[in-house]
């Protein structure tokens, strides 16, 4: 099959290299010069574990190209998936401007009949949009005949490569016949549950996935703060809990709060339709407010130990939104950097990938290469990335470069008897 993927972003990427993979003839699309000489020569405009190697390895087999060309690119494709963002708007809404683009691009160049498989993440009737968009933008002489789906993606950043390869399940939103086989033989050598069901379903699935894991987080986040109060390690809740297969282990990590460019803009996008038919998602809501919470109460929890933030350093060790990435949207880390800077605090970061943005070197931020070096003469350090090289730390060495050892541990990702035997205050979240 001759498949083209307008987007190269993550899941533009990420599609691209799985379905090189199974063997189909693949064309990746996208605006960015920058972005497709660096894709051609097996460079990623992003960090993520394997997937650079992986791209070369699919570059040298010959079925995968990229391009800027879009006419010669469109023309004569069976399958086109659409996979460019979707951010939001000032209302919470999804903004789906680079999708109609998108639409609209197709609809001028196709040749012949055309899948167009709809993977950014857009609300509920976009699947109907689609097909509107493309039908007014189809020349009047030699219209020729299409179908639209909806096929979200549920990969995560940091395992992105494998959620591609090895998905849970793969959701469909088919009102055509043609369209879903078409999907099936696409697909035929995934070995998941395939749901195949109406677009506004598949639409409605992708956001209600997201909202049910932003809940679980905010649940065991609210549930963490009244742990502190009666002295219960929430980490022993969460895995007494989770051992329960109704209620399952994961996102039950207790932390600073979800981040990233999925959870807090889907989560706003969801409330956002609730509201345009007079809806409400109650639960919803509180768990979005829950999250914004949560960072005021981890200052709160390190300011018990340190006193007033005025005058004093920070080594802030994580800036992303989650270990595995360097994409700093949204990351409850920076938040938490510019409400130091705000209470006075001098701010020195450590991340082992991510790269601090301009505008907080601006400020006085500075970034470096070793934690222990971010440390040095600090009076607090605090976890915001639950990167895996914050295990390996010698902390007792730490501690002794530090004004104060105080760890606060934003992520309960360290082993909190450990931490003390070095010789620091410690805090987590609920511990
Ligand atoms: C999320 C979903 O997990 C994917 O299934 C989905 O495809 C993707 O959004 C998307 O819509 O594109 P992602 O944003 O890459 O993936 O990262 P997650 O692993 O879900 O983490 C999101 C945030 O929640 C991070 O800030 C993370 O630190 C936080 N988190 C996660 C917790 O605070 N506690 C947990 O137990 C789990």
């Amino acid at each position: 099959m001759k498949i083209l993927i307008i987007g190269t972003g993550y899941v533009g990427t990420a599609t691209a290299l799985a379905l090189a993979h199974m063997g189909w003839n693949v064309t990746g699309l996208d605006k960015e010069d920058r972005i497709i000489t660096l894709l051609n020569s097996g460079h990623l405009p992003f960090f993520e574990p394997d997937m650079e190697e992986f791209l070369q390895k699919q570059l040298g087999k010959g079925n995968l190209r990229f391009t800027t060309k879009a006419e010669e690119a469109i023309q004569n494709q069976e399958v086109i998936f659409i996979c460019v963002g979707t951010p939001a708007k000032e209302d919470g809404s999804a903004d789906l401007s680079y999708v109609k683009m998108a639409a609209e691009t197709v609809a001028r160049y196709m040749r012949n009949y055309t899948l167009i498989v709809n993977k950014s993440t857009s609300p509920i009737g976009t699947q109907e949009k689609i097909v509107r968009w493309i039908r007014d933008a189809q020349p009047k002489k030699g219209a020729v005949p299409f179908d639209v789906v909806s096929n979200p993606e549920f990969l995560r950043e940091g395992s992105a490569l494998r959620d591609v390869l090895q998905p849970d399940r793969i959701v469909i939103g088919s009102d055509s016949h043609r369209a879903t086989a078409m999907l099936r033989h696409l697909y035929q050598s995934m070995k998941c549950p395939m749901l195949v069901t109406t677009p506004r379903t598949a639409e409605m699935i992708k956001y209600a996935a997201n909202s049910f894991l932003a809940v679980k987080i905010s649940f065991i986040n609210e549930l963490a703060r009244l742990c502190d109060k009666v002295e219960v390690d929430v980490k022993d809740v969460a895995s007494g809990i989770g051992l329960d297969p109704r209620v399952g282990g994961s996102f039950l990590q207790a932390g600073i709060g979800y981040g990233g460019s999925c959870f807090p803009k889907d989560v706003e996008a969801l409330l956002h339709t609730a509201r345009s038919y007079h809806g409400q998602l109650s639960i919803l809501e509180r768990a979005a407010a829950v999250n914004r919470q949560q960072q005021v109460y981890a200052l709160k929890q390190l300011k018990k130990i340190i006193g007033s933030f005025q005058g004093k350093t920070v080594a802030v060790f994580g800036i992303s939104f989650k270990p595995g990435t360097d994409d700093l949207r949204e990351s409850p880390s920076l938040h938490l950097i510019r409400r130091l800077l705000q209470k006075g605090a001098s701010v020195a970061v450590h991340d082992p990938v991510a790269r601090l943005p301009q505008e907080l070197g601006d400020e006085g931020v500075k970034q470096y290469e070793t934690p222990e070096r971010a440390a040095e003469g600090a009076d607090a350090i605090m976890i915001n990335t639950d990167w895996p090289d914050y295990r390996r730390i010698d902390w007792k060495k730490i501690g002794e470069v530090m004004r104060e050892p105080v760890l606060f541990d934003g992520r309960n990702m360290l082993d909190k008897g450990l931490i003390i035997e070095a010789g620091f205050q410690y805090r987590g979240i609920g511990r």
